[in-house]
């Protein structure tokens, strides 16, 4: 494992997150200062990282000179100081305005009661109910649907109404090694009309007097500048899909190429470039006088937050007490911070006190919850430990506190929100 310390500055660092004589600031305040007075485990947000980072991509996206929506997606971070902040980036109805990618009619009213306009939502999910369909109908939220029979169900519900149709390309920017080649591929996953059967479906919204007025992909996960080339080829093939839909007279008006925009993790990897990620969708899509959208979640919000907790145990737990396998049990656990146990993620870990100080020892970092494989690193170098340092595990901000739970009646963790940053 390359440690942090290959390069003069560490991959985090940045305005609002970085080391200062050699402490860990977050949105300008001592991380250390923050975890003592307020107990761990503790999530502290940067709300400021959250708004640079949508309007990065507001740019990219305005920089084409095409019609654009950017959204969000919910899924990734729900709360509602979150929320607050991006509302207000914009008037509902112009581009500037954020609105919402939704799977779940959950979603769709949690977004409705935080002040999103129902047609500033748009709902992408998969394996739909009769259920999920009337709440979805209710609130007149827009849909793209995703399976054959959901276009069936969809149009016996609202005949005659206006859909969209997820399709699956069956080619993918995911690298191999992110093992995530679930969304689209070549193996079959439960997301999107398949080309050959793209005629199918909209023979089956035809059947039902429905107007398809969208096509949405997502084809990538943790798209970095290395992966643009597959992302391009999936674009190409997706937009060869969107063009056999408007050749077969669908009105479509918006072509929505989902999430799935990296956020760095690690040393070494290079912020996804924003404009050429723009420029691909608009070199493929532009042509079709439509608008195009996106809707990430990550790239938004991983690194606006990091988890702070307490080391309760320092202890050598190799056989011959060699010092080969050095334990260290952090007061938090996959219920709070599952980026490892559910979704397989190295997470950077920094001592507060010491943040940029070499990495001479090396720990496996673990939780306080009984599961055995619920642990956070291995073989993961720092400076030396001792019980009682506060440590904080970086990138929580997105798919963490929207997938807490209480798992071994483990409370949540506090969370501070800063909306402004301190100067020191
Ligand atoms: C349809 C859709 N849109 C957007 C996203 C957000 O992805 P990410 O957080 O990787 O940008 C996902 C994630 O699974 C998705 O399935």
């Amino acid at each position: 494992m390359t440690t942090p310390h290959d390069h003069p500055r560490d991959w985090w660092q940045r305005p609002g997150l970085e080391a200062r004589g050699g402490r860990l600031l977050v949105a300008g305040r001592d991380a250390e200062a923050l975890a003592r007075e307020c107990g761990t485990p503790l999530f502290v947000y940067d709300l400021t990282h959250i708004e640079e980072n949508v309007r990065a991509l507001q740019g990219a996206m305005a920089h084409t000179g095409l019609p654009w929506k950017v959204r969000w997606a919910l899924k990734s971070q729900r709360e509602p100081a979150v929320l607050a902040r991006i509302r207000r980036l914009g008037e509902p109805g112009t581009p500037e305005f954020v609105g919402l990618d939704v799977c779940s009619p959950g979603e769709v009213e949690h977004g409705l009661a935080h002040g999103f306009p129902a047609d500033e939502i748009s709902y992408t999910g998969t394996n739909v109910s009769d259920r999920d369909l009337d709440v979805m109908l209710e609130h007149g939220v827009h849909m793209n649907l995703d399976l054959i029979s959901q276009i069936h169900r969809y149009g016996r519900r609202d005949r005659g109404g206006t859909i969209g149709l997820r399709i699956n390309p069956r080619v993918s920017a995911a690298r191999p090694e992110s093992g995530i080649s679930y969304y689209s591929g070549d193996a079959p996953t439960k997301f999107g009309i398949y080309p050959e059967r793209l005629d199918e479906a909209l023979a089956a919204a035809r059947s039902h007097d429905l107007t398809v007025d969208t096509i949405h992909f997502h084809v990538s996960h943790h798209l970095l500048n290395d992966d643009l080339p597959a992302f391009e080829r999936a674009v190409a093939a997706a937009a060869a899909m969107a063009r056999r839909a408007i050749g077969a007279g669908c009105p479509v008006r918006e072509i929505n190429a989902g999430g799935g925009l990296a956020a760095v993790m690690r040393q070494g990897q290079r912020p996804l470039d924003l404009d050429a990620y723009a420029g691909v969708l608009a070199e493929h899509l532009g042509a079709l006088g439509v608008t195009i959208a996106c809707e990430p979640g990550e790239m938004f919000c991983k690194n606006a937050a990091v988890l702070l907790a307490e080391v309760v145990t320092v202890e050598d737990r190799s056989r011959a007490g060699d010092g080969s396998a050095v334990f260290a049990g952090l007061t938090c656990g996959w219920n709070a911070m599952n980026l490892a146990f559910v979704y397989k993620e190295l997470v950077e870990t920094v001592l507060c006190r010491a943040a940029d100080a070499p990495r001479t020892a090396v720990y496996t970092l673990t939780s306080h919850i009984n599961e055995g494989p619920d642990i956070f690193a291995e073989d993961y170098p720092l400076p030396p430990l001792e019980e009682g340092d506060i440590v904080a595990l970086l990138g929580v901000g997105s798919y963490c506190q929207a997938n807490w739970n209480v798992h071994c009646l483990r409370p949540f963790p506090e969370v501070l929100w800063f909306s402004e940053r301190h100067t020191i």
